[in-house]
């Protein structure tokens, strides 16, 4: 058995998203997740965000629920027609749901984490992420939830993976709003990233006190053929559009000439304009990191299905047998984490004198239904084991990382997979009631000593 003390001050929590949990769907608008469950075989299960896990009613339930976790960080994400109407108007509702759950954090003593984008944009702007006009709709809407809960969010995420938000749901159609062009996923890039860094920029003028940062999602891609230039290039390839277009946008105010060159006729020649890239290069304060596996790659043949990589159409996922799978099918692969935390402060967050942290981590587990008694989910344990270890590893080779929220606090709607795919650290019955699995006492214990304790290697 060995201990692993995190630094003192590290901060632990989870994270959710508005859409995945809330429900009430009939007291907002419509966001462009309503419209994809609607289309006939979009989600496995045919569910839909209309009730979830009814968070909007039982908040403080939950509110409660992460006290006595003693979890130390709560991010959520507001949901934008919740809050604003196609007119513009604010809705006092919607924005009386984010101010009362403000509340009861800080009087929890809960620090609340914000995301402004986790995915359900509102159905009414005329298209969506295609349309420039949404990256200034997304700044303005950002100012209005700083005026309401400015005075106590402290911790700004303008979007959650905007890989997801645009290649994954423009390109690969797996994602609302299910298009599959992908020179419409590299104009919702640029029009998320643009109104990304409108929105630091506004938020940042109007609170220069406030830490501001954006999240991505990393999948590290590896060459199967070690010496294979072919797999080489296929890996590159994935890297310029899952990674290094926002990173190198955010961090170095460019976009990689690969990732143009490769996209040829996609690249939209008019789509961005003098001035964008200072924008998007705008400083942040924090790069949020969302991490769950990593993979193997090999050039083959483009299967002629929509892909999420439109410029690696011929990328092939090469299994590893040996390796642990969690219930997505994903690969467990801590030592990727480690490595991938490693470079990010070598390559960007480091010379940007900025730290990293960990939004989301965690894994999906067939877990029994919870009426057959308490959910005893080792595998869980495991897994947020091993890559707690990655994660002390990368701050012992010298990354600066201040925090961890685990994905999710709550079982909840997993987009494309419905409720059939379970992530919470707290099951829910049929009747909603939240019942805590073992791994939720295991992480509260872990968040008591700030020690990790590995049992053997993990
Ligand atoms: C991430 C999303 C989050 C959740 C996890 C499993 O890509 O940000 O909403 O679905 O995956």
């Amino acid at each position: 058995m060995s201990a692993l003390q995190f630094p003192p001050g590290f901060r632990w929590g989870t994270a959710t998203s508005s859409f995945q949990i809330e429900g009430a769907a009939e007291l907002r608008g419509d966001s462009i997740w309503d419209e994809f469950c609607r289309v006939p075989g979009a989600i496995a299960d045919g569910s839909d965000g209309r009730i979830a896990v009814d968070h909007y009613h039982r908040y403080a339930e939950d509110v409660a629920l992460m006290s006595s976790l003693g979890m130390d960080t709560y991010r959520f994400s507001v949901s934008w027609p919740r809050v604003l109407r196609p007119d513009g108007s604010a809705d006092p509702a919607g924005m009386g749901f984010y101010d009362a759950l403000v509340d009861a954090l800080c009087a929890a003593g809960v620090r609340p984490w914000l995301t402004l984008y986790h995915w359900d944009l509102p159905a009414w702007l005329p298209g969506g992420w295609t349309n420039r006009a949404t990256a200034d709709a997304f700044a303005d809407y950002a100012l209005r939830m700083h005026a309401v809960l400015g005075d106590r969010v402290r911790v700004w995420t303008t979007l959650n993976e905007p890989w997801c938000a645009s290649f994954l749901s423009y390109a690969g159609g797996q994602h609302a709003p299910g298009h599959t062009d992908a020179a419409e996923a590299f104009s919702a890039t640029h029009h998320l990233l643009l109104g990304h860094g409108l929105a630091v920029r506004a938020l940042r003028e109007v609170d220069p006190g406030a830490t501001l940062g954006l999240t991505l999602n990393f999948t590290p891609a590896y060459p199967a053929g070690h010496d294979d230039p072919a797999d080489a290039d296929v890996v590159r390839r994935v890297d310029g559009t899952a990674h290094r277009i926002f990173t190198d946008a955010v961090f170095r105010g460019a976009y990689p000439a690969d990732v143009i060159a490769d996209a040829g006729a996609a690249w939209p020649s008019d789509l961005v304009r003098d001035g964008d890239l200072e924008l998007i290069a705008t400083p942040i304060d924090v790069l949020g990191v969302n991490y769950y596996t990593s993979q193997l790659l090999r050039a083959g043949e483009p299967s002629g299905q929509p892909s999420p990589h439109p410029t690696a159409p011929d990328a092939v996922v090469v299994d590893r047998p040996w390796l642990d799978r969690t219930d997505m099918g994903w690969e467990v692969t801590p030592d990727a984490f480690r490595d991938l935390l490693i470079g990010l402060h070598r390559d960007y967050t480091g010379p940007a004198g900025i730290p990293l942290a960990i939004t989301e981590n965690g894994c999906a587990i067939d877990d029994p239904d919870p009426a057959s008694g308490p959910i005893d989910d080792q595998q869980r344990i495991d897994y947020l084991r091993g890559h707690l270890r990655a994660v002390h590893e990368a701050i012992a080779a010298g990354a600066a990382i201040d925090t961890y929220l685990v994905w999710s606090l709550i079982d909840n709607f997993e987009w494309a997979f419905g409720y059939t795919k379970r992530f919470g650290l707290v099951a829910v019955d049929g009747e909603l009631n939240r019942l805590p699995k073992a791994s939720a006492g295991w992480y509260a214990e872990l968040i008591r000593t700030g020690t990790l304790c590995l049992p053997e290697q993990v």
